[in-house]
């Protein structure tokens, strides 16, 4: 049985004395949460202060991108075990904003994500198609594109750790969801690609998010689909009331 997971993506906001008052918020809301794994994403600058705060409660951290190598040269960049040592278990990798602006390839999400593992990092592999590929009927190509590319040479085993996000780029902070319906059809094919790739087993242990434009108001038709298995939120995971109320709406009991 899949475990859900609310992930909330800070993107570049909040500076330490905001994101410190968001954690402390969502601390507050949530510490009675036991059946959904919430995770947040801050920038870099609040990791340390948030991970403080959130310290052996049922809320974890992530980040929103890091290099693949271990240490050297790399001018600006945050290497995993940065990450790892201020108490980060995931790193969001190839959100369509990196690939987007930051012209990263599958080939760099590759190398991130084999990276991620190596140093027991959950990785959250992004994954999704623009308004154009979908209006050009070349959404299912682009996707598998992006899955099959993006985990290239993992093992299973390796494979398995992964989470992978779906985020239809025209669906991401312009307000239109995918339907519940269009959402539950790639995830459904995402898991026919791993089953193609790996293993039945494998396909069904996975867990997959869908992420854009998600709200308190749409979540618990979303993750109700059969195949998804929660969210990456951005707008909505910036204010207490709207994340803790997406989690809330995830969680069954
Ligand atoms: P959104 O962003 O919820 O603001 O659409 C989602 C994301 O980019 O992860």
């Amino acid at each position: 049985m899949r475990r859900k997971l609310i992930a909330g993506n800070w993107k570049m906001n909040k500076i330490t004395t905001e994101a410190i008052e968001l954690a402390n918020g969502l601390k507050r809301e949530l510490y009675k949460i036991d059946d959904v794994d919430i995770v947040v994403c801050p920038p870099f600058t609040s990791l340390e202060e948030v991970s403080e705060i959130i310290y052996e409660s049922n809320i974890k951290l992530g980040a929103q991108n890091m290099h693949w190598e271990d240490n050297g040269a790399f001018t600006g960049e945050i290497a995993p075990a940065m990450l790892k040592d201020l108490g980060c278990k995931f790193v969001i990798l190839g959100h369509s904003e990196r690939r987007q602006y930051f012209h990263e390839t599958n080939e760099i999400v590759n190398k991130k994500t084999k990276a991620a593992l190596k140093h027991n990092l959950t990785p959250i592999v992004c994954v999704g198609e623009t308004l154009q590929e979908r209006e050009a009927g070349k959404a299912f190509d682009v996707i598998q594109d992006h899955v099959y590319n993006s985990l290239e040479g993992l093992t299973s085993e390796e494979t398995d750790e992964v989470i992978i996000a779906y985020e239809p780029v025209w669906a991401i902070g312009t307000g239109k969801t995918a339907t519940p319906e269009q959402a539950q059809e790639v995830h459904h094919f995402i898991r026919g690609l791993l089953k193609k790739k790996y293993s039945e087993e494998l396909a069904e242990a996975i867990i997959i998010l869908y992420g854009g434009s998600v709200k308190p108001a749409n979540t618990k038709e979303l993750v109700g689909q059969k195949d998804i298995d929660g969210a990456l939120v951005g707008g909505a995971s910036l204010e207490i009331k709207s994340f803790s109320e997406i989690v809330k709406n995830a969680s069954i009991s």
